[in-house]
């Protein structure tokens, strides 16, 4: 699978972990930054990674700032864009069953690189699982051409 990955410096060491492990596991990266600790602006990193995920460019995103919170404001401001802020297990499962999250969302100060990688992995092998929750989607994108008309 094709990744678009992006952090602030709040992200960085993360991010270049989750990187190694992607790459570990078969997957492509395309790394939009940051490239240090040097302090940066979570929406330019965002807005590039969301961007390339919405276009189709990328299948999957993955986001990371201090507490993730920042990074899954920007995202979901992209149209067909369902990021998912998961510091834990059970989201990240559920984020994929239910909603088909197609950007991951993590908080580099919150979740260290055991539990990361765990989130990672759960969420790149989750399927989405349809039925009821397809409608649901379908719903959100009616709401996305409402508001933005788009
Ligand atoms: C940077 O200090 C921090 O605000 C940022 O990484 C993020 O947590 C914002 O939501």
């Amino acid at each position: 699978m094709l990744f678009a990955i992006g952090s602030d410096h709040a992200g960085f060491a993360l991010k270049m972990e989750i990187c190694s492990i992607l790459i570990q596991h078969g997957h492509e990266v395309i790394d939009f930054g940051a490239n240090s600790t040097e302090s940066v602006d979570y929406p330019d990193f965002g807005e590039k990674v969301s961007l390339t995920v919405s276009s189709g460019q990328a299948e999957r995103g993955i986001l990371i700032c201090g507490t993730g919170i920042g990074m899954s404001i920007v995202a979901n401001k992209f149209k067909n864009i369902r990021a998912s802020l998961c510091n834990e297990l059970f989201t990240a499962k559920m984020s994929r069953l239910h909603n088909d999250a197609n950007i991951l969302v993590l908080g580099g100060r919150i979740v260290g690189i055991d539990l990361a990688k765990e989130i990672v992995l759960t969420w790149i092998n989750t399927p989405f699982e349809g039925h009821r929750h397809y409608n649901r989607l379908k719903k959100i994108n009616i709401i996305e051409k409402r508001v933005f008309g788009i």
